[in-house]
C-alpha cells in the first residue's frame, strides 16, 4: 500500500467486546482481555504500514457509569497491557500518549501509564494515543475555559480565538485530525469521541466486533478509505 493513499491519523471507536463475550457465553470481562489482544494486533500493523497516529477509544468519561466490578478489571486489564507491551513499544519506536480526564483513573494504573508515556517518548514511528477517561464535550469545555482564563487574564483577545488555536486548545494539541474514524461492533454513533477533530474524516463502520477485529479487517477498513473522494467542500475529482 502506497504512503500517499495511507490515512495519517487512523482513529478507532473499540466496541462490542460485551457482545463478543455473551456470544461465546462467557463473562464480560473475557471480552475485554481478548479485545486487548485485537488493540497488540492493529497497534503493530499500523506500525509496519507507516501509520503515523493510532488513537484508540479505550474507556469513555460516561464509561464510569458501569458496575465497578468492570470498570476494576478494565482499569487491572489496561495496567497489565501497557506493561506487558512496554520493550515491544520501545524497539519498534512507538510513543504512547494519553487524551482524557486521567487523573481520574486509579492511582496504580496512572503511575504505569505515566510511567510508559515517559519511557516511550522518543518514539519516533508512531504516536499511539489511548483515550482515556475521554469524553469530547468534557475536551472542549476544558479548551473553552484555558480560552476564557486567557481573554480574562488579557493575554489574549476574543477576536483571535482561531480554529488554530482552539484545535491547539484541545488534549490532542499537535496532533492532525483523523483521515479515518472506524467503529466496531455496528454501532452508527460517535459515543463523545472526539467531536472537534472528525469534522472531516471518513467514516467506517463495520459489524464486525472489535474482539474479532484483526489484520484482515483492518486492511479492508484502509482499502475502503482509499476509495473516497474526499472533498472537503468543495468540487470532487471523480
Ligand atoms: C468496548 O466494548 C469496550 C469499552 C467500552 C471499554 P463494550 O464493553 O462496550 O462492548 P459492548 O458494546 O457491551 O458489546
Ligand atoms: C464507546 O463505546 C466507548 C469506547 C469504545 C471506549 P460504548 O459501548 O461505551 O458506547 P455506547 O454506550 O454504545 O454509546
Ligand atoms: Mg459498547
Amino acid at each position: 500500500m502506497s504512503k500517499e493513499s495511507l490515512p495519517k491519523h487512523v482513529a478507532i471507536i473499540m466496541d462490542g467486546n460485551g457482545r463478543w463475550a455473551e456470544k461465546h457465553a462467557f463473562p464480560r470481562v473475557r471480552g475485554h482481555r481478548k479485545g486487548a489482544e485485537s488493540v497488540r494486533t492493529i497497534v503493530t500493523l499500523c506500525r509496519k504500514l507507516g501509520i503515523g497516529y493510532l488513537t484508540l477509544y479505550a474507556f469513555s468519561e460516561e464509561n464510569w457509569k458501569r458496575p465497578p466490578h468492570e470498570v476494576t478489571a478494565l482499569m487491572k486489564l489496561l495496567g497489565s497491557f501497557l506493561k506487558r507491551e512496554l520493550k515491544e513499544m520501545k524497539e519498534s519506536g512507538i510513543r504512547l500518549n494519553a487524551i482524557g480526564r486521567t487523573e481520574k483513573l486509579p492511582a496504580a494504573t496512572r503511575k504505569i501509564l505515566l510511567d510508559t508515556i515517559r519511557e516511550t517518548s522518543h518514539g519516533s514511528k508512531m504516536v499511539l494515543t489511548l483515550a482515556l477517561s475521554y469524553g469530547g464535550r468534557q475536551e472542549i469545555l476544558d479548551a473553552v475555559r484555558a480560552l476564557a482564563r486567557k481573554v480574562q487574564t488579557g493575554a489574549m483577545d476574543p477576536e483571535d480565538i482561531s480554529e488554530d488555536q482552539f484545535s491547539g486548545s484541545l488534549y490532542t494539541a499537535g496532533m492532525p485530525d483523523p483521515d479515518l474514524l472506524i467503529r466496531t461492533s455496528g454501532e452508527y454513533r460517535i459515543s463523545n469521541f472526539l467531536l472537534w477533530q472528525i469534522s472531516y474524516s471518513e467514516i467506517y463502520v463495520t459489524p464486525t466486533l472489535w474482539p474479532d477485529f484483526g489484520e484482515a479487517e483492518l486492511l479492508e477498513a484502509l482499502s475502503e478509505y482509499r476509495k473516497r473522494d474526499r472533498r472537503f467542500g468543495a468540487v470532487g475529482t471523480t
